[in-house]
């Protein structure tokens, strides 16, 4: 067999996508659009952005690629599944209107509501006066996200009213994300994790689980990320509590698509919460996590692009993980999530003891320079989760760079 394949994204989502499809004893060569310095070692890095649907369409054309693997939601909202398919080519992940659960807040709110889906309660505003009035009703804490696209910065936990305000001023008055709506919701206390799925229609196929950990700073402290870190398996999970996500949540969310004629395919993940009251929903994403991705793939030992080409044609793929925990650490551009500066170089990644996903990196005249807010994934595996961030840490300590900086807590809640 002579299998390319073609990844869509550039993240270090996409250099783990890349790494296992590169394990794969069929696929012998692999693409990525953009790509980055990290994934150019293993792929052919081409350049064409994320969202260009017709040139991302002439080159799988033009490449004969047999699969098309899509990382980033853009992409997917831009509609690039839609397009690959109806020009017959093989693509894996969701179609503009399945990206819904996670382009659209509303939309995945009620789709939970009305297929009894346990989530948060809530009510959706486009008008700031009645949403402060609500606020006041229900009290704080409380939560408060904008209802499309907010690059991960639209979602609001604010501990007080003066909190609660702000931000719906931002959001409603100033309209700092644009249009859209908010949708004010419950606080959920507890235990987050993410459950990814392998779907396609009502066919869904766990994976292991793993929890990232979203805020800047140790202790959880600071602004919501993208994510400073994960590590999987799970030890506050059981496995009772992971048949019941399974079949209340990613299941039935699955059907509940199929039933509203936007039948999912590709990763559904669920952004879940372990409350007193049993576990519940708080964002559904149409893809692979970032940064869960770095973690559970590296678990993985089955083909990958097997369980691609099986789940898109209704077959059971066979999906192995290693028993081994997995941990990795991200290292940011100081001043990430708000502003930062691009550029600095990165040395010393050739005297590293783990395995290193770049997120956000460039090449610049052989030097290897930070180019974006998460620029390194640090990764090692390990029968004991502590060994494991001994291992990362120990890594980390090599790496010659003057403008990042890293949790040394993750995995805190398991170690
Ligand atoms: P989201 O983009 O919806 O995942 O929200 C980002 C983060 O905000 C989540 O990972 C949670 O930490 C927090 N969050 C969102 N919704 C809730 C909620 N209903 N209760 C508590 N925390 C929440
Ligand atoms: N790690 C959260 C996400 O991928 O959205």
């Amino acid at each position: 067999m002579n299998v390319k394949v073609f990844v869509i994204g550039g993240g270090g989502r996409c250099h783990a996508i890349c790494e296992s499809l590169r394990k794969s004893k069929k696929v012998t060569q692999i693409f990525a659009a953009p790509g980055n310095a990290g994934i150019a070692q293993i792929a052919e890095c081409v350049n064409i952005d994320e969202t260009d649907i017709t040139a991302l369409l002439d080159f799988a054309k033009r490449e004969q690629i047999d699969l098309t693997v899509v990382g980033p939601e853009i992409s997917l909202v831009a509609g690039v599944v839609d397009v690959f398919r109806a020009n017959g080519l093989k693509i894996f992940g969701a179609t503009k209107s399945a990206a819904k659960i996670e382009s659209s807040k509303e939309f995945a709110k009620e789709l939970m509501k009305k297929y009894d889906i346990p989530t948060a309660n809530y009510r959706v505003f486009d008008d700031y006066n009645s949403a402060i009035q609500y606020v006041t009703e229900q009290g704080t804490p409380i939560v408060l996200k904008y209802d499309g696209l907010a690059a991960g910065k639209g979602v609001v936990v604010a501990e007080d009213f003066e909190q609660a305000k702000h931000a719906l001023q931002e959001m409603l008055l100033h309209r700092k994300f644009g249009q859209g709506r908010v949708v004010v919701e419950e606080f959920l206390l507890g235990q987050e994790f993410s459950f990814m799925c392998f779907v396609n229609g009502k066919n869904v196929f766990p994976m292991e689980l793993a929890q990232d950990h979203k805020r800047a700073f140790e202790g959880d402290k600071g602004e919501n990320t993208g994510g400073m870190g994960a590590y999987s398996p799970l030890t506050f999970v059981t496995e009772e509590d992971k048949k019941f996500a399974f079949e209340n949540i990613m299941q039935k969310t699955a059907s509940a698509l199929c039933s509203e004629s936007c039948e999912f395919s590709g990763v559904l993940y669920g952004g879940l919460v372990k409350t007193q009251n049993g576990i519940k929903v708080i964002e559904f994403n149409a893809r692979f996590g970032d940064p869960e991705t770095e973690v559970v793939l590296p678990r993985l030992k089955s083909d990958l692009y097997d369980i691609f080409c099986d789940v898109l044609d209704g077959k059971i793929p066979e999906i192995q993980w290693d028993k081994r925990a997995a941990l990795g650490i991200v290292l940011a551009s100081k001043g990430y999530p708000a502003a930062y500066e691009k550029g600095f170089e990165i040395k010393g990644l050739d005297r590293v003891d783990a395995q290193v996903f770049q997120m956000g990196t460039k090449l610049e005249n052989g030097k290897l320079l930070a180019n974006g807010g998460r620029v390194l994934f640090m990764l090692a595996l390990d029968d004991n989760l502590n060994e494991a961030r001994k291992k990362v840490l120990d890594a980390i300590s090599k790496i010659e760079c003057n403008n990042l900086f890293y949790r040394k807590d993750i995995g805190w809640q398991a170690i």
